[in-house]
């Protein structure tokens, strides 16, 4: 059996009426959300609990109906589950379809309808914390993976001037450029021991969606330095560290940086207000993201 940690926490709150929500994952335990959500929902007073639960792939199902039959008001889903829980659901929003992930579940009456808010959130920080006028930027983006996609969707239906995926695997990128070209057009260049084959004074924004540079190996960066232009955002979607190898060398350089958090705490704002309709408490939400860090 499980220990249960001796923290003190306060659900003396907690009634019949207190509604549910959570967030799905295998692993799970790391996660932050419950921490940032909890902030929200206290914040805003609503009466509401969200934790986590721990769900191996062949109990989704079963998780889902657990979510009807409970009436769980909304839920997160992360890795390893984004992509299968689509078939398990009533509707997916348009995010969720182009992107081919859930994020987000939201529980409408009985119907449960999925969303993807990752990109969506990965935009709107990226504008608020840098200020950056997507529309007139050429970006390079590294990557072609899942982020990459959710991402690459969001940048594009902001107008940007110019999307560029640089990748290790090219038919990645390829396959990204061709599933996306509806939204806009994509170029696809290749990454070669992190540099890309493409002119840094071609680029405004560079932006790294692969795991290179997460917690433990912090040292390695997703792009030579010497690439680096000081007039470039570079942006990285790790949050664990903060401070990534790249946005050291970025820093560095003299260029603006902007780290992962804003992304994840977005794409948690954006679920709670799909959840209770009301704006997300977003300083309240980043601050009890770095306390936990
Ligand atoms: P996610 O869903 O988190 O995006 P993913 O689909 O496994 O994860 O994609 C990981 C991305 O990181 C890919 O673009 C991958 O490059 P390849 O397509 O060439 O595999 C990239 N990546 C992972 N490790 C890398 C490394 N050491 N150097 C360069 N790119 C790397």
């Amino acid at each position: 059996m499980g220990k249960i940690a001796s923290m003190s926490i306060d659900n003396g709150r907690i009634t019949s009426a207190t509604q549910l929500y959570a967030v799905i994952g295998d692993p799970i335990r790391h996660s932050k959300s419950p921490l940032m959500q909890n902030a929200a929902l206290n914040s805003c007073q609503i009466d509401a609990v969200y934790t986590a639960f721990h769900v191996k792939p062949e109990q989704l199902q079963a998780c889902v109906e657990g979510m009807r039959a409970l009436g769980i008001q909304g839920m997160n889903v992360t890795i390893p589950h984004k992509e299968q829980v689509m078939k398990l659901l009533d509707e997916l929003d348009h995010s969720a379809q182009v992107i081919g992930a859930v994020n987000t579940i939201v529980n409408d009456n009985g119907r449960l309808i999925g969303y993807n808010t990752d990109g969506m959130g990965y935009v709107r920080s990226l504008k608020e914390e840098t200020g950056v006028d997507l529309q007139s930027s050429r970006i390079l983006m590294i990557g072609a993976g899942g982020a990459a996609r959710g991402l690459a969707y969001a940048l594009l239906n902001e107008g940007c001037e110019q999307l560029t995926i640089a990748n290790r695997t090219l038919e990645r990128a390829h396959a990204i450029a061709a599933e996306l070209q509806a939204f806009g057009s994509i170029q696809v260049a290749q990454l070669e021991d992190g540099r890309p084959d493409i002119l840094p004074e071609e680029v405004d924004v560079v932006i790294n969606t692969t795991s290179v540079g997460m917690h433990p190996a912090v040292e390695i960066s997703p792009m030579d330095k010497s690439w680096l232009r000081s007039s470039m955002i570079v942006s990285d979607i790790i949050y664990n560290p903060l401070m990534t190898q790249l946005l050291h060398d970025a820093e560095e350089i003299g260029a603006v940086t902007h780290s992962g958090l804003g992304m994840f705490v977005y794409q948690g704002a954006i679920a709670f207000e799909l959840w209770t309709g009301q704006q997300a408490p977003v300083h309240v939400m980043r601050e009890a993201v770095l306390q936990a860090l």
